[in-house]
């Protein structure tokens, strides 16, 4: 007998993209994500306007999510959304659409969390993707999160590591404004961080215990550096700029290789998958290949549109909380600081 096909919609509103997808089980119909381009002005998300973003642009983008995957909402199987962890005002607007919409179409919610969803990203069917077999090592790495988590199943997973203060995106961002680059500067600093030399300034790297993370350190570091040196030379930014961001950017892989071998020593998993922002970065993608070839690691690196925030890895936990019948009460509540 040909099974029924299972179709989720997810809703993605933790930070500052409203997204929403849709899954024909594991597989993705479509993916909508709204950008707020609003916050580049003030260098940074500003909550309070991600919030009424997200209010302006759900029905928009959840319509266009159906239309993409060419369903009626009386298809769907289920409506998944995050939780959280997130900005408060921001989650309020996924959670209370997510309930709206499974209520009026009588059909089970999903509570998924945003974090979790990062790694199951990995485990949406696509070609030339392969699926980390358990258990695996996956370090989360984007603006909001910087994590080393142990997965042992879909739903068993545990934290070995994480940031004491700023995640490594916001190293990145942080970086960058003292240089005078736009928000979000990750990608700037990558791409002229490929055109300029990684050993042209040392910065010092955070001493931190076992398996956890610390940036804040860093910035500071950058930040009195070239305060310096634009005293003795006004042009100092502008005449080598590439070189200070191939040696931000080689202080800053270096961190996160440092404490990914760790793991890899302390667990005797050589598995690793990587998810967020950050993981769009040529400085993390080569390391992870150089490791493949030094250290017999395999490595998963997912589709780009899956490496920042989306609504299909939203989905996918939700299918795959789905066929468990895990569903949420409709009393559930958003969370800014949900745990993995
Ligand atoms: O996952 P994401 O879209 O949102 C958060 O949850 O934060 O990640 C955004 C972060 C920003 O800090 C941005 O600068 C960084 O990811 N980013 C990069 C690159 N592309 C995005 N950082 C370094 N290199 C890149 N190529
Ligand atoms: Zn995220």
């Amino acid at each position: 007998m040909k099974k029924e096909n299972i179709y989720i919609l997810g809703i993605e509103s933790s930070c500052d993209d409203t997204s929403a997808a849709v899954l024909c089980n594991d597989q993705i119909l479509s993916n909508v994500v709204a950008d707020q381009k609003i916050h580049a002005e003030y260098g940074g998300v500003v909550p309070e306007l991600a919030s009424r973003a997200h209010q302006q642009n759900i029905v928009p983008v959840v319509h266009q999510a159906l239309e993409k995957a060419g369903i009626k909402k009386e298809q769907l199987s289920a409506v998944a959304f995050t939780r959280g962890p997130g900005l408060m005002g921001s989650l309020l607007v996924g959670t209370s659409f997510a309930k709206s919409l499974a209520y009026g179409l009588d059909i089970p919610l999903i509570d998924v969390n945003h974090m979790q969803a990062h790694i199951l990203a990995h485990f949406i069917d696509e070609d030339h993707h392969n699926k980390p077999p358990f258990p695996f090592l996956a370090m989360t790495i984007s603006g909001g999160h910087t994590q080393i988590v142990k997965v042992s199943r879909y739903f068993e997973m545990e934290v070995l590591g994480e940031t004491i203060d700023d995640a490594v995106g916001e190293a990145y961002d942080k970086s960058g404004k003292v240089l005078g680059l736009g928000y979000p500067a990750g990608p700037e600093i990558d791409r002229r961080a490929q055109l300029g030399n990684p050993k042209a300034y040392q910065f010092t790297k955070p001493k931190v215990d076992g398996l956890n993370f610390s940036f804040s350190g860093l910035k500071t570091n950058i930040l009195y550096f070239v305060q310096r040196e634009v005293k003795a030379n006004p042009n100092f930014i502008e005449e080598n700029l590439n070189d200070i961001c191939a040696s931000i950017q080689y202080t800053i892989i270096g961190i996160l290789m440092a404490k990914l071998k760790l793991a890899v020593k302390e667990t005797g998993i050589n598995h690793i998958a990587i998810g967020g922002g950050v993981s769009a970065n040529s400085g993390i993608r080569k390391a992870l290949k150089d490791a493949e070839q030094k250290s017999g690691w395999t490595s998963y690196i997912p589709k780009f549109e899956y490496t920042t925030d989306n609504a299909a890895m939203i989905a996918i936990v939700g299918y795959l909380k789905y066929l468990e019948k895990d569903f949420s009460d409709f009393d559930v509540m958003a969370t800014a600081r949900l745990k993995i």
